[in-house]
């Protein structure tokens, strides 16, 4: 969904504002390359990831031999992903996509709305400055 600001100064300007989306992605270290990959070809060339540990739905854990596995021991990275909303679905879909093993622990993923988003170089704001 666009925003659309109709303002009227001497000659009618249309002002189109796009939403910002973040999304947030629980994923297993070892889909990393993969997930970078595909990515990268929907032209996603931004964003932020580091390692985490938690904690998922843990009676999903399971037993191999006897010993009992939780699923919050596989490595994890959580990636951070700022967009415009035309890139939305397409992120999305490419994250479930790319992975997936079909296993118990795949991981998460979260949308939420940005309020707003700055370049610091060049003051760009909004959407501008996220390409
Ligand atoms: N509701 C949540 N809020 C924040 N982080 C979460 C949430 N659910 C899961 N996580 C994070 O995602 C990681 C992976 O979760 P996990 O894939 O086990 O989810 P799940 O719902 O148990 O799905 P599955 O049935 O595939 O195991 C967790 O270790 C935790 O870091
Ligand atoms: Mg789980």
């Amino acid at each position: 969904m666009k925003k659309y600001i109709y303002t009227f100064d001497g000659e009618l300007t249309i002002k189109i504002i796009l939403i910002m989306k973040k999304i947030e992605a629980i994923i297993r270290k070892s889909k990393f390359g993969e997930v970078k990959e595909a990515l990268h070809e929907i032209e996603v060339n931004f964003f932020s990831y580091w390692d985490v540990t938690g904690v998922g739905n843990e009676k999903q854990g399971h037993v191999y031999r006897g010993v009992s596995y939780s699923t919050s021991d596989i490595q994890r990275r959580f990636l951070s992903i700022v967009v415009s909303e035309e890139f939305l679905e397409k992120t999305v879909e490419t994250l479930l996509k790319s992975a997936y093993t079909g296993t118990v622990g795949d991981g998460k993923i979260f949308v939420s709305n940005v309020i707003e988003a700055y370049r610091i170089r060049t003051k760009e704001k909004g959407a501008n400055s996220l390409k």
